[in-house]
This record gives C-alpha cells, sequence and structure tokens, in this order.
C-alpha cells in the first residue's frame, strides 16, 4: 500500500496507538498498514510470534519513521486464554495507553454443522466470541478506570444479517459481537468509549482460503463473485480506509454502527456458502482434510 491508496492527508493518525488483534496475516496486517503509514503506533498480537516479527518488521521497512510512519510492535498473545489478554494490556500500557482496538483475529472453516464436534464449535466460539470480548473487556476497563477515549472496531461478516450455512459457530460468535457493539456503544457511550463494526464482503488473504474455499488459490482469483452486484471482491485498501475512519476521533458520533464493505453483495442475497448444499460426502471429506492440512501447518508455527 502506498499513501496514494488511502484517502487521508500524511499523518491523520499520530498520537493514536491501536491494537490490531490477528495483525500479523491478511486483513488485519493490512488495516495495521493503512495506520501505521498515517503515523499511529500499531500493536499486533496472534499465536505465531515469528509471523508477528515478520510482519512488523516488513511493514516498518516499507514505511520507515523518516516517512511519517507509526511503530509496530508485535506481542505473540492467544486470546483464548483470558490471562494472556490482561498481560498483553499491562505490556502495552506500560508504553501508554490504547486509543484504539480492532478486533480482528477469528477461525473458522466450512464444515456441515451436523459434522462439527464441541471441540470443533468450540475452537471457533472461542477465538470469535469469547476471545474478541475478553480483548474488548481488557481495554475498555483501562480506558474507564483512567477517564480515557477508546474506539473499538470489530471485525465481523455479513453473516450477522443474513445467516451463515455450513459457517454457523463463525456467524453465531459474528452476531453475538454485533449486539456487543450495540449494547456497549449504549453502556460506555457516555463515558467516551465506542463501538462499531464492519462487516467485510470477501476479500481474498490465505487464512480464509484456506478453510473456507480449500483447495483454491488464495487471491481468489478463480472463486466466483455470485451476487454481487460490483461482480469482483474486495480490495484491502478498501478496508483499510474504512477502519481508519472510524478510529479516529473526528468520527465519535458514529456509536452502535455495523458497515458492511461488500459491493452490495448482501443486499444482493449473495455473501454466504449456501452453494454448498450441493455437496455430498467426497466434497466434504476432501474439504476437511485440506483444511485440516492447512490448520496443522499454521499450529506448527505457534509459539504462544
Ligand atoms: C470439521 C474441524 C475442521 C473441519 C477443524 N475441525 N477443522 N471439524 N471440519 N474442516 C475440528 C477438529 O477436528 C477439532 O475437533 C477441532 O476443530 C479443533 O481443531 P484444531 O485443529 O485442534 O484447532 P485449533 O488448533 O485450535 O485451530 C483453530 C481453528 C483453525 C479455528 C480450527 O482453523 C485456526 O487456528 N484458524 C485461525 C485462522 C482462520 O481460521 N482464519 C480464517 C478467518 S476467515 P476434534 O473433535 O476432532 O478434536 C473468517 C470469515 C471469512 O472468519 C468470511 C468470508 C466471506
Ligand atoms: P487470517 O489471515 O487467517 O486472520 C486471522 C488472524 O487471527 C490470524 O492472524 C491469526 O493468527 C489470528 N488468530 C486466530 N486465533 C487467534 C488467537 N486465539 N489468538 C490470537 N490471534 C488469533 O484471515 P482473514 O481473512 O484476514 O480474517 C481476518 C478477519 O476478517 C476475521 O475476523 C474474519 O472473520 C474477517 N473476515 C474476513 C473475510 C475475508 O474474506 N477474508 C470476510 C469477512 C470477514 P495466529 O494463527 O498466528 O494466531
Amino acid at each position: 500500500m502506498t499513501l496514494d491508496d488511502l484517502m487521508y492527508r500524511p499523518g491523520l493518525m499520530q498520537g493514536q496507538r491501536i491494537l490490531v488483534t490477528g495483525g500479523g496475516t491478511g486483513l488485519g496486517r493490512e488495516m495495521a498498514e493503512g495506520l501505521m503509514m498515517l503515523g499511529a503506533d500499531v500493536y499486533i498480537c496472534g499465536r505465531r510470534g515469528g509471523v508477528l516479527e515478520e510482519t512488523a518488521k516488513a511493514l516498518m521497512d516499507a514505511h520507515p519513521a523518516s516517512a511519517g510512519a507509526g511503530k509496530v510492535t508485535p506481542i505473540a498473545c492467544d486470546i483464548r486464554v483470558p490471562e494472556a489478554i490482561a498481560e498483553m494490556m499491562d505490556t502495552i500500557w506500560a508504553d501508554g495507553p490504547l486509543t484504539g482496538l480492532i478486533n480482528n483475529a477469528a477461525g473458522n472453516f466450512i464444515s456441515r454443522t451436523e459434522d462439527l464436534s464441541t471441540r470443533g464449535f468450540d475452537a471457533i466460539a472461542n477465538i470469535v466470541f469469547r476471545g474478541s470480548f475478553f480483548v474488548t473487556l481488557e481495554a475498555g476497563k483501562r480506558w474507564l478506570k483512567q477517564g480515557r477515549k477508546g474506539a473499538v472496531v470489530s471485525i465481523l461478516t455479513t453473516w450477522v444479517w443474513s445467516g451463515g450455512p455450513f459457517t454457523v459457530p463463525s456467524a453465531m460468535s459474528k452476531a453475538g459481537l454485533n449486539v456487543m457493539t450495540q449494547s456497549l456503544a449504549a453502556e460506555w457511550g457516555n463515558r467516551g468509549v465506542r463501538f462499531n463494526a464492519i462487516a467485510p464482503g470477501p476479500f481474498p488473504t490465505e487464512g480464509a482460503w484456506a478453510r473456507l474455499s480449500p483447495g483454491q488459490p488464495a487471491d481468489g482469483s478463480n472463486r466466483e463473485v455470485t451476487g454481487s452486484p460490483l461482480g469482483r471482491m474486495g480490495e484491502m485498501r478498501e478496508l483499510a480506509n474504512l477502519a481508519v475512519y472510524l478510529l479516529h476521533p473526528l468520527s465519535e458520533y458514529v456509536n452502535g454502527q455495523t458497515i458492511a464493505i461488500d459491493g452490495g453483495g448482501w443486499n444482493a442475497g449473495g455473501g454466504g456458502f449456501s452453494s454448498l448444499r450441493a455437496w455430498g460426502d467426497a466434497e466434504w471429506e476432501a474439504a476437511r482434510a485440506s483444511i485440516q492440512g492447512a490448520n496443522a501447518q499454521d499450529r506448527a508455527r505457534r509459539t504462544v
């Protein structure tokens, strides 16, 4: 990304300090890049310490402080572990308070719901529903106690409105975060802590494609974009611009909103995996084997 990809003046986010969960890869990395390019200091967390280190270095090499960019600090943290979240927040606050948080970390895979084990359900709900709530709570408690303003943006999916066949634990968990956004916007808004959410349509990433379109290239080049009025997937810079807007203090009056960025896809009835109803046992077995291969590869790189 270059400054030409962003619709804001250089230095716009100077003085902002933002944690992006899952910021080592995919959408989180792209939003982290947009924020740091505009001068924000950004913290990125995830379970693969090496991936975080590589991302922090790559972003700071591409956008040095001399060009007005902020710092990127990697912190290995598993958001399924509340104590680890508290420790991460203590580490961050020791440098200074956050001004914003992006709840972006997630887990997901396509599966027939009747094939899910309790561990399969928990694998997703413990990251998305429970993990994101505890990250929010640890940041929120610190903001409220210190009388500071804070902006939270949660990355959801359009399935919070349409439902998500074959991705039910994800859709349920994201729907919970949608209600968290609405509820805490009302509960904490008068104390300066505001909540919004983004519901992206498809933006090709390795993490999502390995688990939602197994066997297809992660650039999304051969996935048909059915039902999208624009006939295409999202561009990372489009997402980064929206995240910057929602986190900037001048958008303070925007509170409790979930904004879709999907080219109008879900309004047009697209955006989900309903077409997988056509799959039989053989397709599901192949998908599961492919997804579990990707899971095992990623797990081997975890440092926490
Ligand atoms: C059925 C499956 C499965 C599959 C795993 N499981 N894959 N069940 N079908 N395809 C089951 C396992 O069998 C096991 O249950 C349980 O889930 C836990 O599996 P682990 O591999 O041990 O889990 P874990 O190491 O905790 O990994 C968590 C994970 C993994 C969620 C399964 O995918 C992960 O770490 N993901 C992080 C990255 C990610 O998912 N990114 C995509 C986000 S995209 P049993 O009972 O067998 O022990 C997204 C939205 C995209 O969210 C929207 C697009 C429009
Ligand atoms: P991704 O690259 O796989 O991103 C997920 C990130 O979450 C990874 O960096 C992963 O890092 C981190 N993570 C997972 N479990 C974690 C845990 N327990 N603790 C800390 N970090 C954890 O996939 P993505 O496509 O960019 O997805 C990012 C967000 O966008 C997700 O919320 C997803 O639901 C949402 N979204 C994506 C799309 C899309 O089309 N790509 C569409 C709609 C919504 P580690 O594995 O190292 O922990």
